[in-house]
């Protein structure tokens, strides 16, 4: 894939951080975005490492901060747009807690689906302008088949369950409405990934269990192959269909 601007939302860490290392590793001009005002320390490591690499502070969870960001990106060409911050755990310690039948918390359903859902559709909308003027023309969204229905997987994590299928079914809406600017909407589940917070949350031990760079190489591939053809499209990271 020739090179261009990639856009990344969630650079942190986990599959965000190592999206932002490889699309630089291809001498790709990487904004990278998180909530916080100053980079965090993963990120400035990775900027120290490539040139690439510039750091922007965007909340996903705040409207009117994508309307602003948008606002001051007026006139600049975003080639791939990278939908990937998300939130999966609740901040109890088992990460799962307040979003079990019987348990449900409001606050952190309305929070995840702030940051899991709401926030990608809206930075998507407002940047579309920008991904008009890029050559590539792409727009990824970091799923999950934990919001599939046709095969479930098992589990007590409603909140972030149920905005992920709110995720993929929004998303099929953006990719008819774009596709008359040529512009491909892609839905992608990175597999199980032993990212630093499943490993802090225990979540370390699903079976088939793969490597953020595995997984984000994988990814990689289905990004550069994806054509307008297959917008509105649930990939798996490793290019076969994910199930709805
Ligand atoms: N890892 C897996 O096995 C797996 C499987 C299926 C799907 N996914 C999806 O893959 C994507 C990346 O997940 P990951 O595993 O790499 O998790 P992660 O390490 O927690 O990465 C998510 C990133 O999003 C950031 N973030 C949270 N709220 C935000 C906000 N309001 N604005 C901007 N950034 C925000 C997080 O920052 P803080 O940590 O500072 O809050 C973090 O940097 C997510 O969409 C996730 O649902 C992951």
């Amino acid at each position: 894939m020739a090179a261009g601007t990639v856009l990344i939302t969630g650079v942190k860490s986990g599959i965000g951080l190592e999206f932002a290392r490889q699309f630089a590793e291809r001498d790709w001009s990487v904004i990278a975005t998180h909530y916080s005002e100053q980079p965090p320390e993963p990120v400035v490591q990775a900027m120290e490492r490539y040139t690439g690499i510039r750091y922007e502070q965007l909340d996903i969870s705040d409207s009117a901060a994508i309307t602003d960001y948008a606002a001051a990106l007026t006139g600049q060409a975003i080639d791939v747009l990278i939908n990937n911050a998300a939130i999966a755990y609740d901040g109890s310690a088992s990460g799962i807690e307040l979003q079990s039948f019987g348990h449900v918390d409001p606050a952190t359903f309305h929070r995840m689906y702030a940051v899991n859902v709401l926030g990608p559709l809206l930075l998507t909308q407002e940047l579309s302008a920008n991904l008009r003027l890029g050559q590539h023309k792409k727009v990824i969204c970091i799923s999950s088949t934990n919001g599939s229905l046709t095969a479930p997987l098992p589990g007590q994590s409603i909140n972030y369950k149920a905005s992920k299928a709110a995720l993929n079914r929004a998303m099929i809406c953006v990719a008819e409405a774009l596709a008359e600017d040529g512009i491909a909407v892609a839905l992608l589940h990175p597999g199980a990934v032993f990212t630093e917070k499943n490993a802090e949350h225990g979540a370390g031990t699903y079976p088939g269990m793969i490597g953020t760079e595995f997984s984000v190489t994988s990814m990689m591939g289905v990004i550069e192959r994806l054509t307008i053809e297959q917008s509105g499209k649930f990939f798996n990271y490793d290019g076969g269909f994910a199930p709805w």
